[in-house]
């Protein structure tokens, strides 16, 4: 019998601050209208200090507990997608399985960046479907703005902080995840990442000179892997579950960019109208933006359990990935 990856709750968790475009012009050298018409962002949520991706985690993942009514002693699975984590180790999945005192759980975090959410939806699909484990909260959680430059225009504007989180189950009924394709190349690592901090270049007083704990980012070559592999990612995770782009209700893509988005809607040939966007609101928040629009989207109703939904990512690696449900 065909499973489903079956959505059983949702949560989210933003920081209160709010970074405008206002408040990045007295900043660096920009303007609201170079910010608004270049990426589609207007504002975006910035953690106080001493707030990690794992404390914004693990009050996502609460408010889905509590949304599906399960107690945290009755997770198997925490899975966190980030790529701004509390440390290098411990994972921040075990950061959450603490605070949230799910002490029966396997956690363990995916770094994909961007993509990060889709990846751990498809090897929760497939964990899920060895019977090792039954319930799984997956998070995505973000605070970037702990490793944005806020002294470099060209990427201090883009990226902001959240979390998302799904409580998944398997079931038979029809209903949830049925498809998904992930892919990558790290031919392109360069394009995006954060070059200090790591075995490759250790912290140093010299590597905080220069500014190597920041995002550092080639935006302009991003922009074109960013559409191409996101259109990749969509059209064969599509074709895996033989269902053409018209045939969607709903594409929730990552939020990296308004022009990014806007890209690959013409190229699918999807109406805008079927597509979930908010990064005027939060900026681009990596792993966390597509579990952030799509508990939005269900708050707002904005489809039923008979919907077909495409979720779509890219982010740095490059990686990127596709995840196909009903409802
Ligand atoms: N304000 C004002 N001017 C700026 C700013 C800014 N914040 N940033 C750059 N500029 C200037 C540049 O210096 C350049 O000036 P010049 O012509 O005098 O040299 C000019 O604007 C054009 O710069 P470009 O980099 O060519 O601008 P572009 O239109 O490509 O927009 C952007 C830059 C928004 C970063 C775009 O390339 C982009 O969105 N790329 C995709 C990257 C992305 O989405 N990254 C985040 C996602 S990654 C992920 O999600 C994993």
């Amino acid at each position: 019998m065909r499973t489903y990856l079956k959505i059983l709750s949702t949560g989210i968790a933003v920081p209160d601050k709010v970074l405008s475009n206002a408040d990045l012009e007295k900043m660096v050298d920009t303007s609201d209208d170079w910010i608004w018409t270049r990426t589609g962002i207007r504002e975006r949520r910035i953690s106080e200090d001493g707030i990690s991706s794992g404390d914004l985690g693990a009050i996502a993942g609460k408010m889905a507990l509590e949304n599906a009514g399960m107690n945290a002693l009755d997770l198997d699975l925490i899975m966190v997608a980030t790529a701004s984590g509390d440390h290098l180790f411990p994972s921040t999945a075990c950061i959450i399985q603490d605070q949230l005192g799910a002490k029966r759980a396997t956690a363990f975090d995916i770094s994909a960046a961007c993509s990060g959410f889709l990846y751990c939806l498809t090897i929760a699909y497939s964990l899920l479907n060895t019977g090792t484990f039954r319930n799984a909260l997956i998070i995505g959680a973000e605070t970037l703005s702990k490793i944005t430059d806020y002294t470099d225009r060209s990427t201090c504007v883009i990226f902001g902080d959240g979390a998302g989180a799904m409580l998944v189950t398997l079931g038979v009924d029809g209903k949830g995840i049925f498809a998904s394709h992930l892919g990558s190349d790290g031919s392109f690592a360069s394009l995006l990442n954060l070059p200090a901090g790591g075995s490759r270049l250790p912290a140093s007083v010299e590597t905080v000179k220069l500014h190597q704990h920041y995002i550092k980012m080639n935006g302009n070559e991003l922009f074109k892997v960013a559409v191409r592999s996101m259109e990749e990612a969509a059209l064969l995770t599509l074709k895996k579950a033989e269902i053409p782009p018209e045939a969607l209700d709903l594409l929730i893509p990552h939020q990296a960019n308004i022009r990014i988005i806007n890209s690959l809607i013409k190229r699918l040939g999807i109406e805008k109208k079927k597509v979930y966007v908010n990064i005027e609101r939060y900026g681009n928040t990596s792993a966390a933006s597509i579990p952030i629009a799509y508990h939005e989207a269900r708050e707002k109703k904005l489809f039923n359990e008979n919907s077909v939904i495409l979720m779509v990512a890219f982010g740095g690696g490059i990686t990127w990935g596709g995840v196909l449900l009903k409802g």
